[in-house]
């Protein structure tokens, strides 16, 4: 296919390994570089080792912009959801009636590669959508590298995007929801030296979200609309409001908010998702990195708090503290405890303050999906992005409230406000034994076994000895560590399947695992230096997704399919492409689930890719997308027409800079890198 912008093919050298297949940068910025320090999860608790039934979740279908509409949502969302755009490439021998592929997966899998371009299966298109510095909000000037600035930044497209999600205006308008995960200043800047007023103001101003509106293009891809007042952005500096059982709380007060409820920005946005309300939940990953000087709290009980969230005992990473005192912890201790919060947007309603949900516990989030129960009550599933932490969810008091009114509108958005916080706890069904570490299947034929879901708190009420409601909320991983939750290999999105109401877990690697002084394999968990990752697949009993036990079973083990350690579903591996630490989760219409890759420990470039997860197809995984070279891919959406992809961090490879770019994706030349969403859509025949 043809490059985009005239780009010419370049190969790169492989990116050198940290861990997985992350680079150096990309480890400090993002997460601090949390794999290279002891894990803060120290806790003594034990680690262990069709369908279709009526799923009122309409989540992933609103996601992945399938036909079916909220119940009085006037406009339908995408026409046709994205299956048909990836099965227009049927191949030969399927129109021979030769083993047919599952629908939505019918095309030829992209070849992995190094390239700094984005590559998409023959018989696709594609384009970039939007990228950092595109204009978002009505007069915000175009990007210029060399004069960036704050105010500029907070009316453009922030960096690194990450979680994408579309919700329908009409029948060919969507609002696209992105988060801005982090800033890379080496990668921002021409020349930087080190951190300024003015770049630090670029920084609180290019995390965030963004709401930007995109409609049908007469090509069959999609384009921005520039002139919406729908078109905003949510920064380091935007007003929250704090809700649910937390808010108002001693832990929660600063010297600018005594009273604990309303909070400056949203930081570290990784993913998310759109709720069955039309609303979207984002999650508050890393917000370690963002506050300095845990070492000077002298409270030690606060301190030990502190130090359980990977708080940095002396300066942060983007020395924010030295520019605005909130982030300096031995000023305003508090302020990290009003981070790390699942939050919601409503993007039809562009002045309403966003909201942080205190009863969907505060960890390390990385998204929130929603599964409505059949009784009407709310189900989010949640990860805790860390090595050894854990799988929680939240069950919500009330029922969700059919219909777009504004009475059912504004019922939904206080769902989240309470309800019960549960962790997972994991148990193999195999002889202790058989779990070696190796990654060979147990005699029963599976990674697999029974779980439980532990209660933690219940609005003012405590489950967890010790330790009052809020204190669960706020210190939720500590209330986790002391029922004895499973020790995970770093939890990413755990999403429910809109069609079948099975719950997927990506669980995306944890090269500590078994190693010295940490803990060792078990069934959920099972090989030691986990470089490649797992996704699980939970069903609650009976599927009832507010019950309190469940059943698991590994869907993939990933890594080199040559390798005896991986698993692909039971499907031939030498029919596979290869996959490695999985991260964002989406579905089809047809219920294929879509895993995209962040840090490949394979040598390849990131990748989005499909599995099928019924019949003799299951753990059939095909490659759709390759990124750019040093880019991760985030935040799929799989719409029938078309796909969205997130790109972030193009080029962000260990010595590597702006100054000297690895990348100069997707504008070509000696342009800057720059992270876009991507559309990919059907070539005309
Ligand atoms: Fe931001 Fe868990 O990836
Ligand atoms: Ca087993
Ligand atoms: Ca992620």
């Amino acid at each position: 296919m043809s490059l985009p912008h005239g780009q010419a093919r370049r190969s790169l050298p492989l990116t050198p390994a940290h861990h997985s297949g992350r680079s150096v940068l990309t480890c400090i910025y993002r997460c601090g570089n949390a794999c290279a320090h002891d894990a803060p999860n120290t806790s003594g608790n034990e680690y262990f080792g069709d369908v279709l039934a009526a799923v009122a979740n309409r989540r992933g279908v609103l996601r992945a912009g399938a036909v079916i509409a909220m119940a009085a949502v006037a406009t339908p969302l995408v026409t046709q959801g994205a299956a048909a755009a990836t099965e227009s490439h049927v191949q030969p021998d399927e129109r021979a009636g030769v083993r047919l592929e599952p629908s939505g997966t019918r095309f030829t899998p992209v070849t992995p590669n190094q390239l700094d371009q984005v590559t998409v299966p023959d018989g696709f298109q594609h384009r970039v959508l939007i990228r950092w510095g595109d204009p978002v909000r009505p007069g915000a000037p175009a990007f210029d590298p060399l004069l960036q600035d704050g105010a500029s930044q907070s009316m453009q497209f922030g960096f690194n995007n990450d979680f994408c999600g579309l919700i329908p205006l009409s029948d060919d308008r969507w609002l696209m929801v992105n988060n801005h995960e982090y800033s890379n200043e080496f990668f921002m800047w021409f020349g930087f030296t080190g951190f300024t007023q003015r770049t630090t103001e670029v920084s609180w101003a290019t995390h965030g979200m963004s709401v930007v509106v995109v409609e049908c293009h007469p090509d069959g891809g999609l384009r921005t609309v520039m002139d919406s007042q729908y078109n905003r952005r949510i920064t380091a500096t935007t007003e929250f409001d704090v809700r649910g059982p937390a808010a108002g709380s001693t832990y929660l007060r600063t010297t600018a908010d005594p009273s604990g409820t309303r909070v400056l920005g949203t930081l570290n946005n990784c993913a998310g998702s759109v709720t069955p309300w039309g609303t979207v939940l984002s999650g508050e990953e890393n917000i370690d990195t963002y506050f300095g000087n845990a070492g000077l709290v002298t409270d030690p009980v606060a301190r030990a708090r502190l130090t359980r969230y990977a708080f940095p005992a002396g300066a942060s990473i983007r020395q924010w503290e030295n520019f605005d005192s909130r982030f300096n912890l031995a000023v305003e201790p508090n302020e990290a405890n009003r981070f790390g919060y699942i939050v919601e947007v409503d993007p039809r309603t562009p002045t309403e303050r966003p909201v942080k949900h205190t009863a969907l516990g505060r960890f390390k989030h990385e998204g929130a999906t929603i599964q409505v129960a059949a009784d009407g009550r709310v189900v989010a599933y949640m990860g805790d992005d860390q090595t050894f932490e854990y799988i929680y969810k939240f069950v919500s008091d009330g029922r969700m409230m059919s219909g777009d009114s504004s009475r059912a509108r504004s019922h939904n958005k206080r769902l989240l406000d309470s309800g019960t916080l549960y962790v997972a706890k994991f148990t193999g069904d195999s002889p202790t034994a058989e779990i070696t570490g190796a990654g060979q299947l147990p005699t029963d034929g599976q990674f697999d076994g029974t779980g439980t879901w532990i209660p933690l708190a219940r609005n003012n009420t405590s489950f967890v000895p010790g330790m009052t409601a809020t204190e669960v909320y706020v210190f939720t991983r500590l209330a986790a560590d002391a029922v004895g939750a499973t020790k995970m290999d770093r939890p990413e999105d755990v999403e429910p399947n809109p069609c079948t109401g099975r719950i997927y877990a990506s669980l995306s690697n944890n090269s500590n695992r078994g190693a010295v002084g940490r803990p060792g394999v078990d069934e959920a968990n099972p090989r030691v230096n986990n470089r490649h990752g797992h996704v699980m697949e939970i069903v609650e009993s009976g599927n009832n997704h507010c019950g309190t036990t469940f059943t698991w079973r590994l869907l993939l083990v990933c890594g080199d399919p040559a390798a005896p350690d991986s698993y692909y579903g039971g499907y031939p591996k030498d029919q596979v492409s290869g996959i490695s630490c999985p991260d964002n989760l989406a579905f089809d219409r047809h219920g294929n689930l879509w895993v995209a890759t962040d840090s490949s420990a394979l040598g390849f470039n990131d990748g989005l890719f499909v599995v099928p997860l019924e019949g003799e197809h299951r753990g059939h995984v095909k490659q759709f997308f390759s990124a750019p070279f040093g880019a991760e891919v985030c935040g799929p959406v799989i719409a029938d027409d078309f796909v969205l992809v997130s790109v972030q961090h193009p080029g962000e490879v260990t010595g590597f800079s702006a100054d000297n770019p690895a990348s100069h994706w997707p504008d070509s030349g000696s342009s800057l890198a720059r992270p876009s969403v991507v559309v990919v859509w059907p070539a005309p025949d």
